[in-house]
Parts: C-alpha cells; sequence; structure tokens
C-alpha cells in the first residue's frame, strides 16, 4: 500500500491505496480556522500535524500489517505562509491562501518588480492569497517576529518536516509563492532582492516524487507505522491533475466544487499569459500547468437553490432546467456572487440575471446559472486556445460532473468531449500516484494514471447546441464590462 494524505483547509484526508489504485480506507481529521479579523484566515501548523497523526495512525491500525504501508506523500492547501525560526519552530500562526490582508503587499511587489519581470518569472499576478505577499506582511506588521525567521515552508512541507525532520518544498508549492523562477525551477534572486527579502529565507527544492527522508523514531511509535518512504508531494491543484490524469498535451481538468477551476498540462514553462491565469509547476518532473479560477461555482448554484427554490432538491432542479433548452430563452446570469478571478481579477463585480422576460420559469433560471458557470469556465478554456492549445479531452470532476445535464452542457460550450471518471477521490489520490511512483511501482506518473485513474462515460459535442453557445457566449462576455462599474 501507499498512503495519500490530502492536507485541505478544514480537515486532513488521508487514502490508503494498493498497487491497482483501489482505495482502502479514507480516514479524516478536522482542525480549526481562526478568523480574528475580517479577511483574516490562520491555522495552527501543529494541529495539522496532530490531525495528520490521528489520521494515519487509524489507517496503519486497519491494515493486517503496518509493514504492508512502502511509502506515502501529500497533496497541500496552497500558498499558506509557515515562518520557522532557527530551530525549525512555527513563529506564528499560519497565514492561509484564502487570508486577504494582504492587498498593499501586492501593490509594492507590481511596483518594485515591474509587471512585466513579475509575469516573466514568477508567470503569475501578484494575488493577495500568494505567499510572498504574506511574508511581507509580516515583515512589516511584526518586524520582532520576522527577524527571528530562518526560513519559511507551506503547509504540508510543514507536516513532512514534523514527520522526517528534513525541510524542503517541491515545484509545483513552490510556484505559488511568487519567489520562484517557474520556467528555470529555481529560487529567483531578483525577486527576491527587488522586495528586499534575503534568499537564504527560501528552503531546498525538490521534485514532487523525490524521497525526502525516513520517518522518525517516535513518529513510528506514534503513528504505529514501519520503515514508510515519505515523497514530497505537490500542490493540492497539482495533485488534482495526477489524479485525474491531466498528463499530457491535450488533457484539461474542468473541476466544479465551491469555486470553479479550469487547469490545462503544459509542457514548457515559456508561454506568456501576461499573469492572466495561474501558472505552475506541475508535480511531474519538468512539467506545468496553467489554471483560471471562477470564485463561485458550485456557490452559485447552492445560493441560487436556497434563495429561490430551498423546497426543491438539485436533482428536481435539475430535471427543470433539462426542458429548457440551450440558452435558456435568452437568459443569461453571470456568477460573480462573491466576485470573480479569471479573467477578471475583480473582488467588487457583481453578479446578474440580464434578458428577463416574464415567460421565464424556475427551469430556464437554472438552466441559466448552470450556463453561466459553465460560461465563465469557459473563458480561461478560450485564453488556452489563444495560446494555441489544443484541447483534446476535459475530464470533469466535482457538482458539475455529478449531472448528465450539466455535463453535456460543458461539451456543447467547450466544445470537446468531457470525460467522467468511474471514482473521484481528488487530490488525495495524486499524493498517493506520486508515492507509488516514488517506491518504484511504475515508470511515470502516466504509468501509474493507467492503472488508478478510469473513466466511466464521455459526453461527445452536440453540433446544434455548439452553435448556439457560440452565439451567446460572446454575449456574456460583454456583461462583464457593462456591468463591473455598476454597483448601488
Ligand atoms: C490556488 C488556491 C486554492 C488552494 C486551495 O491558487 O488558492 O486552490 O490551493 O487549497
Amino acid at each position: 500500500y501507499v498512503l495519500g494524505v490530502d492536507l485541505g483547509t478544514s480537515a486532513v484526508k488521508v487514502l490508503l491505496v494498493d498497487k491497482k489504485g483501489t482505495v482502502h480506507q479514507s480516514v479524516s481529521r478536522d482542525y480549526p480556522l481562526y478568523h480574528e479579523k475580517a479577511g483574516w484566515s490562520e491555522q495552527d501548523p501543529e494541529d495539522w500535524v496532530k490531525a495528520t497523526i490521528e489520521a494515519v495512525k487509524e489507517i496503519a491500525e486497519s491494515v493486517e500489517s503496518a509493514s504492508d504501508i512502502e511509502g506515502m506523500s501529500f497533496s497541500g492547501q496552497m500558498h499558506g505562509l509557515v515562518l520557522l525560526d532557527k530551530d525549525n519552530a512555527p513563529l506564528r500562526r499560519a497565514i492561509l491562501w484564502n487570508d486577504t490582508r494582504t492587498t498593499a503587499q501586492c501593490r509594492e511587489i507590481e511596483e518594485k518588480l515591474g509587471l512585466e519581470k513579475l509575469h516573466r518569472i514568477t508567470k503569475n499576478p501578484a494575488l493577495e492569497g500568494f505567499t510572498l505577499p504574506k511574508i511581507l506582511w509580516v515583515k512589516e506588521n511584526e518586524p520582532e517576529l520576522f527577524n527571528q525567521a530562518e526560513t519559511f515552508v507551506l503547509p504540508k512541507d510543514y507536516v513532512r518536516y514534523a514527520l522526517t525532520g528534513n525541510v524542503h518544498m517541491d515545484y509545483s508549492d513552490a510556484a505559488g509563492t511568487l519567489l520562484l523562477d517557474v520556467a528555470e525551477q529555481e529560487w529567483s534572486e531578483e525577486v527576491c532582492t527587488a522586495v528586499g527579502i534575503s534568499p537564504s529565507l527560501c528552503p531546498p527544492l525538490t521534485a514532487s516524487h523525490a524521497d525526502t527522508g525516513a520517518l522518525k523514531e517516535e513518529i513510528k511509535q506514534q503513528t504505529g507505522l514501519n520503515d514508510v518512504r515519505v515523497f514530497a508531494g505537490g500542490a493540492d491543484n497539482a495533485c488534482g491533475a495526477i489524479g485525474t490524469g491531466i498528463l499530457e498535451e491535450g488533457a484539461v481538468l474542468s473541476s466544479t466544487g465551491t469555486s470553479g477551476v479550469v487547469l490545462a498540462y503544459e509542457n514548457e514553462g515559456t508561454k506568456d499569459f501576461g499573469g492572466k491565469v495561474h501558472y505552475f509547476n506541475h508535480g511531474e518532473e519538468n512539467s506545468f500547468y496553467t489554471m483560471g479560477v471562477t470564485l463561485a461555482a458550485g456557490h452559485s448554484f447552492t445560493w441560487f437553490k436556497e434563495t429561490f427554490a430551498p423546497e426543491k432538491s438539485f436533482e428536481e432542479l435539475l430535471e427543470l432546467a433539462a426542458k429548457s433548452p440551450a440558452g435558456a430563452q435568452g437568459l443569461l446570469f453571470t456568477p460573480y456572487i462573491s466576485g470573480e478571478r479569471t479573467p477578471h481579477p475583480d473582488a467588487e463585480v457583481r453578479g446578474s440575471f440580464i434578458g428577463m422576460h416574464a415567460s421565464h420559469t424556475l427551469g430556464d433560471f437554472t438552466r441559466a446559472v448552470i450556463e453561466g458557470i459553465t460560461f465563465s469556465l469557459q473563458e480561461t478554456m478560450v485564453m488556452f486556445k489563444e495560446q494555441g492549445k489544443t484541447i483534446d479531452r476535459v475530464v470533469a470532476t466535482g457538482g458539475g460532473a455529478k449531472s448528465d445535464l450539466w455535463l453535456q452542457i460543458q461539451a456543447d460550450i467547450y466544445n470537446a468531449p468531457i470525460v467522467k471518471l468511474k471514482s473521484e477521490q481528488g487530490p488525495g489520490l495524486g499524493a498517493a500516484m506520486l508515492a507509488a511512483y516514488g517506491s518504484g511501482w511504475f515508470g511515470s506518473l502516466k504509468e501509474a494514471a493507467d492503472i488508478f485513474v478510469e473513466e466511466k462515460e464521455r459526453f461527445q459535442p452536440d453540433t446544434k447546441q455548439v452553435e448556439i453557445y457560440k452565439k451567446l457566449f460572446p454575449l456574456y462576455q460583454q456583461i462583464y464590462s457593462a456591468t463591473s462599474s455598476l454597483s448601488a
């Protein structure tokens, strides 16, 4: 067996996976989030360690012999800053990816580095969630504490350090710090110097499948594990891509959780998206992925249901939506109910229904919501295509993969075959695949995906519907500019 540890924002989930990719056990442990001020979001790194040890212990107790567990690896919530002192002890709580206190630091980075350099080196925009703005925030607001900082790591790196005693960061997670030269796969001294951060703060870099050392004796005792090899692991989005087989050009992921992600495999790190999409190193060596985010994807649908049809189930609403034709009889929806990220990094814009008519039904509204969410994801697909990418298949996961109607709408809006998987294990499976590859079970992550990731069904685009959506999409796109300055 191998273990895939998915260190999320509300819980850690550990999967026990065998050589065929079958998940035998899944154990979760929650931990608290601290929101001491508006926009702040923090966690205690020791809570992650404690929860991980407990979950792993429960799994180790469930197998016949703990020696059957050969390797483990990690998927981690991205960007969170864990600042360490000279003894590698956390100096403060971790500041998480969804903490938004750092707008001033983002502008400072853009000013000191210049947008051209920022995008050329880091490949990404300066967003509040990323790590470098958090480092600058601590430097400016907690200078005494910052002076004691020797290094920093990201959430899953701290857990791995607690298990092995070794400090590392893998490229896929390092890419979300804004300190990595993404194409060169090394820390950027140029960025460090421009913003006044010592390059010595940056930890040693490693590949996601690299062996990072053995478990400490005390951890073996606490978990009941034996000689388990510990592999570095990757960012949750990279592991999500691995776990859904996004490991070759032409493969794209469309994931609709609370937020939505469109993610494409890239075999080079040198394209120029001008910071419009996220461009990160993959968990596979020397490869990359690009990614766009719709902030309120599933959230728009649950908000709509709770607000307008709380007595109906999702299934009932989807049945009504299936009776509405493509285009929802001229009704359009933009899913900006909590602002937007891609292609419009705009926290202030609000959502809208456009084109309402007295003949519109609840089914039309539901369909318009689903189409609006999918149009928003399509905006990222279009940016990929503008860079010359061909999209051979889109793997759908999350809420949008649970409904045949929504899967077909994705096929028709993206104009690409949509793949539904047999089972969805999320980033934890990608972490397990990194451990399986690291342990030598497979010669590559692609070989692991051939065994671990199984396709259930494909939805092909319907030419007629594709034409309808092609006409509507430019109208949808106009709504952003027409409404972005409107607010009551
Ligand atoms: C990615 C991001 C989120 C977190 C969630 O840029 O902020 O996907 O990784 O864990």
